[in-house]
């Protein structure tokens, strides 16, 4: 390995980094990460902290799953690549394909579509869902709607249907025909409801309203996260998603659910949409589908859905779109390797124990510290919103959380910090423990914050 200096150095000088400002990495130099074990990550100092932030919401089962290390090594020696574009296939993908149909069989799913990752899953199931009305004939739904605040990738699909203007204001114009509602953000919110559930209700309702706007023959589906993650960490209240689900069927508009994040356990459920008690249309995954291992995603794919690309026999319901590394060996060996595991361990379960101690040991601190304005978790998915004053909801400036976040790493957790939210995402092997010592970290950031401001 490099030395530290060096790789210091040339981390500036030569490398961009994704959702950073090219010149950022000089004035603030990234953490440069060296190991993983366990649910710890060391830095190239030999600094060890607990993981609180889990990779990208996709090392759920830790940095030391042997049996997915074990399957890429092995996958390697096999068969270290080939395409799956018409007219050949492999082993792994096959394999695949059959364990996440018994996987997201009780969402309803039975087919998968292999993708690189998160973006390239929204992708394809934006086009999936456009191709799935042209093929029965109502080809004028085009339309996409869904969420503020809601993520969906980087792509130029997803960066339209994109609920954050950070994502969208330089790339613009993006795709035509994509419309936003006001989504489940109870903290702040335009109708100034202050009950979840009225909140879902009016939610919900501007969806109707948006479908009837645009007119109904013109939407092509509503895409959403069960609970959206990098807006901050916002979970529904539960009759939301279900009155989404009778909204769509209502208006033949299909449903998308984005679970780049929340399927594989995440929100103490199997699949977030099982969590809310809903089957989707199509589902968006990826991240953990590996356990983060190596860039791999599936678009799963609702047995009606399939049945109308399958019976199609004018050519229209061919998928002419897709990625070299579509069904890539080594990523389907890991992703195997990865569910199996994930099936076995059952990691949803440790999640919904772990998640409420994290949120209520949050609770706890937020009625000590004033910067906190606002605490939401569902699982093992938590957020902190941190604001300068409380009243007024006022949210802290850029220097801030990043005082929050170096000083809760110096006392040896690893927290993610966006805009004006600490972002919680720890792999879903964490012990009672580590849930205590992430919150005496979090104490650590927020007295270095009280003392910063
Ligand atoms: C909900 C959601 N959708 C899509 C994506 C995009 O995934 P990727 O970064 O793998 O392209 C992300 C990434 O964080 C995500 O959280």
């Amino acid at each position: 390995m490099k030395d530290s200096n060096f790789l210091k150095e040339h981390n500036a000088r030569q490398f961009w980094h994704p959702m950073a400002h090219p010149a950022d990495s000089m004035a603030n130099p990234p953490t440069i990460l060296t190991g993983g074990e366990g649910v710890y990550i060391t830095d190239v100092d030999g600094h060890r902290s607990i993981d609180a932030v889990g990779g990208l919401w996709n090392v759920n089962l830790g940095y030391s799953c042997q049996p997915v290390k074990d399957a890429i090594a092995g996958q390697l020696d096999a068969l270290p690549y080939y395409s799956t574009f018409r007219g050949t296939s492999n082993d792994k993908a096959i394999e695949l394909a059959y364990l996440l149909a018994e996987f997201f069989g009780p969402d309803g799913m039975t087919r998968s579509f292999f993708t690189s990752g998160g973006s390239d899953s929204i992708e394809i199931a934006l086009k999936l869902a456009r191709q799935y009305h042209r093929i029965r004939g109502e080809g004028t739904r085009t339309k996409f709607i869904s969420l503020d605040k809601g993520y969906h990738g980087t792509h130029f699909g997803g960066a339209s249907v994109n609920g954050n203007a950070k994502f969208r204001n330089a790339y613009e114009p993006l795709m035509a025909g994509c419309y936003h509602i006001p989504g489940p953000y109870l903290y702040r919110n335009p109708f100034g409801a202050d009950d979840p559930a009225e909140l879902a209700q009016l939610s919900a309702g501007m969806l109707d309203r948006e479908i009837a706007f645009q007119g109904t023959n013109t939407v092509a589906a509503f895409i959403m996260e069960p609970v959206q993650g990098a807006g901050g960490v916002i979970p529904p209240h539960p009759s939301f998603m279900p009155m989404v689900r009778d909204i769509c069927d209502k208006h033949g508009v299909l449903l998308i659910a984005d679970e780049v994040i929340t399927a594989f356990g995440r929100t103490g459920s199997e699949t977030g949409s099982r969590h809310w008690g809903v089957q989707p249309d199509l589902m968006c995954t990826a991240k953990a589908i590996t356990n983060g291992y190596f860039p791999f995603g599936s678009v799963m794919i609702a047995g009606h859905v399939a049945a109308v690309f399958e019976d199609d026999d004018s050519g229209v319901g061919s998928v002419d779109s897709g990625y070299t590394y579509s069904g890539h060996p080594v990523g389907a060996a890991a992703a195997v390797a990865a569910v199996k595991e994930t099936m076995r361990i059952k990691p949803w379960e440790n999640a919904r124990a772990r998640g409420p101690e994290l949120k209520v040991g949050l609770e706890a601190l937020a009625a000590r510290y004033d910067h906190i304005g606002d605490v939401r978790g569902e699982g093992l998915m938590c957020a902190i919103e941190l604001v300068s004053d409380r009243r007024k909801k006022t949210p802290v400036g850029k220097a801030l959380p990043l005082v929050f976040q170096k000083a809760a790493y110096e006392d040896g957790v690893m927290i993610r910090v966006s805009g004006n939210n600490a972002i919680f995402s720890p792999p879903l092997v964490i012990d009672a423990g580590h849930v205590q010592k992430i919150l005496s970290a979090v104490e650590t950031g927020l007295k270095a914050m009280a003392e910063a401001a």
